[in-house]
């Protein structure tokens, strides 16, 4: 091995604060949704109850940061005021059901699981944890998406102070989800009855992006290291494609790599170019080798439309374009419901974005689909799977000239 790859350069001076656990200390592009959370907590100070809201917005787009940011701000607040608050982070991304979170938060203040016990008993043990921790708890469900169709938990919990579930504690849940469908999918009347709505996370334009990427560029990188013109390009590659904060920052961590493997003591546009393919391969490869053949072939047929530059597309048209290519390559092909099944899960892992709108002439909400990753990466990697070589031939080939578009 060459000696030199063990280089640690001359580029970062904290680069802890590039990671995704680190919680930045402002967050100015988010002022205005920043303070309609204050208006729903601020109440508690004057003993009233602590409003239910839902953040919504794609991912990277600062939502957690913010809550975990307001939320500190409150606790601290709330302890100047002398008023007894506690507010709990829960990470809902591993719990498929109410049932399941309902569990996981009993199993966190007590130590026991009480799964297997029925739904009313979990709750009820969990409004009794509850009870005894604080006289005023907010609670964030951060990914709530991921309970899927079964809402109980954000309905129950609401309404425990009336149905006597719960004496004294006064309780808000802050839901915070990625998926637009999510909210779509609660029971509208019931949602606005408990919840006092929804503040929605609008994508970063390029000066937002860049503005972030400064401030983090003066705290991770020794001082004049990073070229100002490769803060813009991370910031203008993240904003082309899906706004995302996250994004952005994980470009410019990669181009410090890029230019410690280059050994190069500053980082310039040309590193952040290579860092950008670096990351989209990365990803995209994240989310798509794990997947089934059915996946794939289902993941196929969007990027086919989307070469094609027929997206977003309709669950029949993608249904219509995989049953075209696995008669090609002559494999099992699918009824139209289970292959819509593999793409809500291509939409849970976030390759595809799946959207409900009203239809046409048919009436009633529809799914569209669309590609959500990074399309020159996606289609690199697809070829890599050896069984999907053949038919991504097939689609490249007839999709060449578009191809070159993006590659
Ligand atoms: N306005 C901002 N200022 C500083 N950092 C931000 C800002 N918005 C997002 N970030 C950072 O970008 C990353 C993604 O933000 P996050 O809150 O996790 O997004 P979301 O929860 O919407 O997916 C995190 O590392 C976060 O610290
Ligand atoms: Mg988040």
């Amino acid at each position: 091995m060459d000696e030199s790859i063990w280089e640690t350069g001359e580029i970062f001076k904290n680069e802890e604060v590039l990671n995704e656990h680190y919680t930045p200390d402002e967050i100015p592009e988010r002022e205005e949704e920043s303070a309609e959370l204050v208006r729903g907590l601020r109440r508690v100070f004057r003993g009233g109850e602590p409003k239910n809201m839902f953040l919504q917005g794609k991912t990277g787009q600062g939502k957690t940061a913010t809550a975990r940011y307001v939320l500190d701000e409150f606790e601290k607040r709330a302890s100047q005021h002398d008023i007894d608050v506690e507010t709990i982070f829960q990470s809902c991304s591993n719990h498929s059901s109410s049932y399941h979170l309902a569990c996981n938060l009993v199993e966190r203040f007590t130590g026991t699981d009480p799964n297997g016990h029925p739904q009313q008993k979990v709750f009820d043990k969990m409004y009794a944890v509850l009870e005894e921790r604080a006289e005023n708890i907010v609670i964030v469900f951060d990914e709530i998406d991921s309970i899927g169709e079964k809402h109980d938990i954000l309905y129950d919990i609401p309404r425990a102070r009336d149905n006597n579930d719960i004496e004294d504690t006064k309780i808000g849940i802050i839901g915070i989800t990625n998926d637009s469908t999510f909210l779509q999918s609660m029971d509208p009347r019931t949602k606005s009855s408990l919840y006092d709505g929804t503040i929605q996370f609008d994508a970063y334009e390029a000066d937002d992006l860049q503005n972030i990427l400064q401030r983090r560029v003066e705290k991770a990188f020794l001082d004049g290291v990073v070229e100002n013109s490769a803060i813009q390009l991370c910031a203008a590659y993240a904003a082309q494609d899906k706004g995302s904060a996250r994004q952005a920052i994980d470009y410019l961590y990669e181009a410090g790599d890029v230019a410690i493997d280059h050994n190069s003591s500053t980082v310039t546009d040309e590193h952040v170019r290579e860092a950008e393919e670096r990351v989209n391969k990365r990803n995209v490869t994240q989310s798509i080798t794990g997947l089934t053949v059915q996946d794939h072939l289902t993941l196929c047929a969007v990027v086919s439309l989307a070469l094609d530059g027929n997206e977003p597309a309709r669950t029949r048209q993608v249904y219509s374009e995989y049953s075209n290519l696995t008669r090609s390559i002559d494999v099992n092909s699918l009824a139209m419901d289970r292959v819509r099944d593999h793409l809500q899960d291509l939409d849970m892992i976030g390759v595809i974005d799946g959207e409900l709108r009203s239809g046409g002439s048919e009436g009633g909400k529809k799914y569209y689909w669309q590609l959500n990753t990074d399309i020159g990466a996606t289609i690199e990697v697809l070829q890599e799977i050896d069984r999907l070589s053949d038919l991504m031939e097939l689609i490249a080939s007839r999709g060449n000239e578009q191809l070159s578009r993006y590659s």
